[in-house]
């Protein structure tokens, strides 16, 4: 889970980099959830969860300047995915502030690995072609 793989790179700006910081912000969660030493890793999970999405909205404004400034045509769809996972990481925050839920599970973390996976290898990707034929960005 969070491996990167070369077929992730995208190649365009900063965009790399930036996906594999995610990987390793995700990497760092799956650690905490999956620790078995019976100690309490609320607010470790929480504050990891929090840098996270952090990261993932300034990753996702620097991919929507990007787009906006080429006049990307896939734009208000690849903005909408990217708003409905915020609002998801928004609602896994909120349900962990329940007392009845304290921890954040490993379904969860599959959760976002696959959201992250997923949305590069198919959304992300889509724009690849398109800021490669225009040169410098
Ligand atoms: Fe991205
Ligand atoms: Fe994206």
């Amino acid at each position: 889970m969070f491996k990167w793989k070369e077929s992730f790179n995208c190649e365009v700006g900063s965009v790399d980099q930036q996906h594999q910081k995610l990987f390793q912000i995700g990497m760092q969660l799956h650690e905490i959830v999956k620790a078995k030493d019976q100690l309490d890793h609320y607010d470790e999970m929480m504050e990891v969860l929090q840098e996270l999405k952090h990261y993932t909205i300034d990753h996702f404004q620097y991919e929507e300047a990007l787009m906006e400034k080429h006049h990307y045509p896939g734009i208000a769809d690849h903005k909408e995915a990217h708003q409905a996972f915020i609002n998801k990481v928004i609602e896994i925050e909120n349900q962990d502030i329940d007392e009845k839920q304290k921890k954040i599970g490993m379904d969860i973390i599959i959760f976002i690995a696959n959201w992250i996976e997923s949305h590069i290898m198919k959304v992300d990707m889509e724009y690849k072609e398109f800021f490669q034929e225009k040169g410098s960005l």
